[in-house]
């Protein structure tokens, strides 16, 4: 299949730049376009048999279920079968932005998008492309991040074009994205409000407005409640070695594995160590969030065989780093 791949100004996504993306999902064609978080890799929602061109795109599990994406509040009860109150929450102080909130599902949403579960996730982005193109669209666009299954979520057009050029009919290259980590995603269905995947929307930020929310730690249930939680992922090919405790000891453990490692060695850190071969400084935590997929991509192609990676504490946007480099890691000290 021939891509066609087009720039278009994040911050002026006019509906004539748009106009190959919308018809392309229109007709039932797939579509890769930022959002704030990472890039997705659309469809029309509605349409079951676009949905399921994804899974073949990506190589992804079929029993694992997609977010839809809305672009106004009018979108949503056509999908769901209920909005219960603490959703009305969440949706006025996070929407649109990374918050994907589990509601139940109405008949029209079709079976690839929820994997049969009597659930289905929604999210209203606040990324301008993103919520454009569902807009002039006029239909519910599904996707999951943009990147063959496994690998680190795309955060920048040519990751996408990496991973699915030659596989999707059309790439929206709309420079890097903003946050770099996927949504939080919460389930409002059971009895407290759970959060299966922690974002750049901390739970913290979530009391606020449901104090009895929590976060879901796996554990006694036999189905996962997120199946996708339970795949690797946000894998590099180069094997990545988390080092976490005190400050000082996070540096004394990187040093050392700096010295022992399989080299070519690529270090993430918050301090300077010199005898890395590759080497990326991040300032803050959100700095650490929007480069962590983007520079695994980048130490990949340079040939290092093992990235170590400083880990942060478990607070705010702590949790979700924590969460990623976690689940792409092999070793943790
Ligand atoms: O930021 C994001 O959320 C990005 C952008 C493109 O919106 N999308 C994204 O999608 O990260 P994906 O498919 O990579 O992750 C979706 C997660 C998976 O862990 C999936 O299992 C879970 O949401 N999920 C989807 N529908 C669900 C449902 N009905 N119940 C429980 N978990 C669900
Ligand atoms: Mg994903």
């Amino acid at each position: 299949m021939k891509t066609a791949i087009i720039s278009i100004n994040p911050k002026k996504p006019g509906k004539k730049a748009l106009g190959l993306a919308v018809a392309t999902i229109r007709k039932g064609g797939l579509v890769a376009f930022p959002t704030e978080t990472v890039y997705g890799l659309g469809a029309d929602a509605l349409n079951g048999k676009a949905v399921r061109k994804i899974f073949q795109a990506k190589g992804r599990a079929s029993d694992n279920p997609l977010i839809v994406h809305i672009s106004s509040e009018k979108g949503l009860p056509r999908l769901v079968s209920r909005i219960p109150e603490s959703a009305r929450k969440l949706m006025k102080k996070f929407w649109p932005g990374p918050l994907t909130i589990i509601f139940p599902r109405s008949d029209i949403v079709p079976d690839a998008v929820t994997a049969g579960l009597d659930t289905v996730a929604i999210r209203m982005p606040s990324g301008k492309i993103a919520r454009e193109l569902v807009r002039i669209a006029r239909t519910p666009i599904a996707a999951p991040s943009a990147n063959i299954s496994g690998r680190p979520s795309p955060t920048k057009g040519r990751h996408v074009i990496e991973d699915l050029d030659g596989k999707v009919d059309v790439i929206i290259d709309g420079g890097p994205c903003e946050i770099g980590l996927e949504s939080t995603v919460i389930d409002i269905t059971g009895k407290f409000p759970l959060v299966l995947r922690p974002g750049r929307v901390s739970l913290a930020k979530i009391r606020e407005v449901l104090p009895s929310a929590r976060a879901y730690s796996g554990g006694s249930e036999r189905k996962p409640r997120s199946p996708g939680m339970k795949y690797r992922h946000y894998s590099p090919k180069a094997k990545v070695v988390l080092v976490t405790g005190s400050p000082s000891e996070r540096r004394r453990k990187m040093e050392l594995f700096v010295r022992k490692g399989r080299g070519p060695i690529a270090v993430i850190a918050s301090f300077g160590v010199k005898e890395a071969d590759h080497f990326f400084k991040f300032g803050n935590l959100s700095d650490l969030a929007a480069s962590l997929f983007s520079k695994y991509r980048e130490f990949d192609s340079l040939g290092a065989r093992t990235i170590i990676v400083e880990g942060c504490a478990r607070r705010g946007l702590g949790v979700a780093l924590m969460n990623r480099i976690e689940k792409s890691a092999g070793k943790v000290y």
